[in-house]
């Protein structure tokens, strides 16, 4: 495993990116991208759900166990899903079920509210990266994606949030939607990288979803995504080229072995 620590003491910036199966995760890793997180988000971009709610254990870990075929380099993370981490015993049991699967380290959603469970993970020996500010597990709760950090005492509260995970053992912490002062805050009082997704360019490392940064679900694109590729589109022009040619009765084309 990389010193993720030391990255951020030499002011090396740290790249993550999701993947979900095997040919995504090559890829990204043949990249030379430092950290791979299979989010549950694989329940939005991939199995349709309206929510991470939704995503189940095994969901996550069947697609672990791809992704893992395809990764050399890069950092293996997992996500936990909703209660799969309700008590610190069956935290442990749901991390090595990953570890069992090829994940090298588990990320589950909490800051001060989960020390108990970052303790477990962490004393099993098993690498953790924390997350907290927007939660996408609370959606239901919080009634949509909210910034964090607007307010003094959400701005304090994130900052306590950050020192417990530091403490608890985590080696990364994911800011979500945290506004960048914040977060440029968060960063210079921790000794861990801070990993941010829409938080402003002040963070220690970046993560996107892969799905939104190379256009692949443009039914919705998070305000804060700048995409790299358009993928969708590229997907529908070579389909309708095919249906195009089929229907013409061109299937030359189309012969011979794969
Ligand atoms: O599920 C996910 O994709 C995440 C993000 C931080 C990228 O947790």
């Amino acid at each position: 495993m990389k010193d993720f620590r030391a990255m951020k003491r030499r002011g090396e910036r740290i790249s993550a990116l999701t993947a979900y199966d095997y040919p995504t995760a090559r890829l990204l890793d043949e990249s030379g991208i430092d950290i791979i997180l299979v989010g549950d988000s694989l329940a939005m971009v991939v199995l349709g759900y309206q929510d991470t709610t939704s995503v189940t254990l095994d969901e996550m870990l069947h697609h672990t166990r791809a992704v893992a075929r395809g990764v050399k380099q890069a950092l293996l993370v997992a996500d936990m899903p909703i209660h799969s981490y309700d008590t610190p015993k069956q935290t442990v049991e749901t991390a090595k079920q990953f570890v069992a699967t090829g994940a090298q380290a588990v990320k589950l959603e909490g800051g001060a509210s989960h020390v108990a469970q970052i303790e477990a993970i962490t004393q099993a020996g098993i690498p953790f990266m924390a997350h907290i500010g927007m939660l996408p597990q609370s959606v239901r709760e919080e009634g949509g994606y909210k910034v964090k950090g607007r307010t003094r005492s959400e701005a304090e509260a994130l900052i306590a949030d950050a020192h417990a995970v530091e403490k608890a053992g985590a080696f990364s912490v994911v800011l979500e939607i945290v506004i960048p002062d914040i977060a440029k805050q968060i960063t210079n009082a921790i000794g861990i990288p801070t990993i941010g997704i829409g938080s402003g360019e002040h963070c220690d490392g970046q993560i996107l979803v892969t799905h939104d940064l190379i256009g692949l679900f443009p039914w919705f694109t998070p305000k804060f995504v700048s995409p790299e590729a358009r993928v969708a589109d590229e997907i529908r022009r070579a389909a309708r080229a095919f249906i195009e040619r089929t229907r013409l009765g061109n299937a030359l084309s189309n012969s011979g072995g794969r």
